[in-house]
């Protein structure tokens, strides 16, 4: 037995619970940003992916108008740190509605470093920075997805492993429904199979 859902004559916000529990785990974008007047924001999105290989393009999804992209909207410029197991609870605190002029670095205790190519700030402790400009933005009702070109990647070597990421290192968040955060479960490797018709 299914019980059958017709998202056009369901709450929406019945919707988006069904859609975020269903689609799962998704990975965190911890995302920086400055504003014109130089205020840097962080806040984790996990409606993010890789959008193209080459261009380099990743986005992430802003459900109605947030701080983060209107800094981009107004810089052209973001930095999508990835988000570790360790700083659990500074992500969630980051994600709190702090009012426009208040910085989350400075607000939660989130070192900063410099960006390479970019003016806005990297998250110092974060495994993983990918630098990024705009490339564009999609607005869809209520949600804007911004796209970013990845214009530098900077890794902390101690998570490499062989010159690659190395995922039980950066130990990633996901998110999950409701409130739900995953953690790195088991990995298996397994090769794609060639077809050998
Ligand atoms: C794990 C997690 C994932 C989130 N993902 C998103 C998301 O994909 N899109 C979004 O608009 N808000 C998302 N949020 C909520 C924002 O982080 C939150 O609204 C934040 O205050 C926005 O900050 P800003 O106004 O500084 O941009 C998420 C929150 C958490 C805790």
């Amino acid at each position: 037995m299914r019980i059958d859902v017709d998202p056009a004559r369901t709450d929406p916000t019945a919707v988006y619970r069904l859609l975020t529990a269903t689609v799962v785990p998704r990975p965190i974008a911890w995302v920086s940003t400055r504003s014109a007047d130089g205020t840097d924001n962080l806040a984790p999105h996990s409606f993010f992916t890789i959008a193209s290989v080459n261009p380099p393009v990743v986005q992430f999804t802003s459900v109605g108008r947030k701080d983060s992209l209107r800094n981009v909207e107004e810089t052209g410029e973001f930095v999508v740190n990835l988000a570790p197991e360790g700083l659990l609870e500074q992500i969630n605190a980051t994600a709190t509605d702090f009012p426009r002029g208040t910085s989350e670095f400075d607000a939660c205790g989130v070192e900063r470093e410099p960006g390479h190519r970019v003016k806005v700030p990297r998250v110092a402790a974060s495994p993983v920075a990918l630098e990024c400009e705009l490339h564009s933005t999609l607005r869809i009702g209520d949600s804007t997805v911004v796209f970013g070109r990845v214009v530098h990647v900077a890794v902390d070597e101690a998570f490499l492993d062989d010159g690659h990421p190395e995922v039980t290192r950066m130990r990633p968040l996901t998110r999950l429904g409701k409130n739900e955060w995953g953690t790195l479960g088991g990995v298996r490797e397994l090769a794609r199979i060639p077809y050998q018709g």
